[in-house]
């Protein structure tokens, strides 16, 4: 597998960095995963704009413009062999004696990239849906920065696995629905497609919108507001959204069946849109 780091592309085997790295030492950086299709990057200019509102989250300047992203992005699925692939892209605000305040003056970020070889969900998983358990969401209020300060989502989604099921769902306050562990959920009620709002309580997810934009295109009732805990416990269907999970019905939750239990008619529609959708946008390319 060959990475980047700093401006070179070597065997993963050969990449260090610093351990007075300040993403190693405080979690200082931020991140992402960009799905690549047939060689492709899915939504670049959309992840690259979320890069953007995260590096300004954290008051860290972009080492690259979007041109130069996109050349490095292209430089490494090229040096991979999978048609698709998932790209981690990570910025942190480099190596410097260790002091919590920014070192002055700024030090170079560290950059590094990653690609994997991308596998969606296989078709089982499509038939059957995934268990989810719900825990109170206990992360900070800025959860709109895709931050590599991972702890929380880390012990959150441990507990979905320690429970023998694949995600946590996060309440807020004991009020209402924010997003999963790793990933946005949508409440489907009454053949209408419910989403959370973007705010400062959930990652803007790329796939998230993609949904909400194939729902608008294609006549498909859909809200985005506040979900109460109760409308998660009654939806008829729940939906879960990733780069790299695309849409999962989500069938159990908490022990008990979601709906009928089954993956429905709103999960088969969005997941048919969206794998059409990804199709077109390889074509147009
Ligand atoms: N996670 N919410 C959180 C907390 C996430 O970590 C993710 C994605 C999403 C979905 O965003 P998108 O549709 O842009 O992938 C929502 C990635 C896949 C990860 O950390 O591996």
């Amino acid at each position: 597998m060959t990475i980047y780091l700093n401006g070179q592309y070597m065997p993963i085997e050969e990449a260090k960095i610093s351990v007075l790295d300040r993403g190693f030492i405080f979690g200082d950086g931020v991140y992402e995963v960009i799905p690549v299709y047939s060689r492709k990057a899915f939504r670049l200019a959309e992840h690259l704009r979320r890069l953007q509102h995260s590096l300004d989250g954290i008051k860290l300047a972009n080492p690259h413009s979007d041109n130069g992203w996109t050349d490095i992005i292209n430089e490494l699925i090229a040096r991979n062999a999978a048609q698709d692939q998932y790209l981690y892209l990570h910025i942190t605000r480099g190596a410097a004696k260790r002091d919590h305040a920014f070192p002055n003056p700024p030090v170079k970020p560290t950059l590094f990239m990653m690609s994997n070889p991308l596998l969606t969900p296989p078709a089982e998983l499509l038939h059957s849906g995934i268990a989810c358990i719900t825990a109170p969401d206990n992360r900070w209020l800025r959860c709109d920065i895709k931050a590599i300060a991972l702890l929380p989502n880390v012990l959150l989604r441990q507990m979905a696995i320690d429970a023998g099921c694949a995600e946590t769902i996060l309440i807020r306050d004991e009020a209402f629905m924010t997003e999963g562990a790793a990933s946005n959920i949508f409440v489907v009620k009454n053949g209408k497609l419910l989403a959370p709002p973007k705010d400062n309580l959930m990652l803007p997810g790329i796939t998230y919108d993609v949904v909400l934009e194939l729902a608008a295109t294609n006549g498909i009732p859909h809200e985005v507001r506040r979900i109460a805990v109760a409308e998660v416990f009654g939806a008829d269907e729940l939906l879960l959204t990733s780069s790299t999970k695309e849409v999962l019905a989500i069938t159990r939750l908490d022990g008990k069946p979601v709906g009928t239990g089954k993956p429905g008619a709103m999960f088969a529609r969005l997941h048919a849109l969206y794998q059409d959708f990804k199709r077109d946008v390889m074509r147009a390319a």
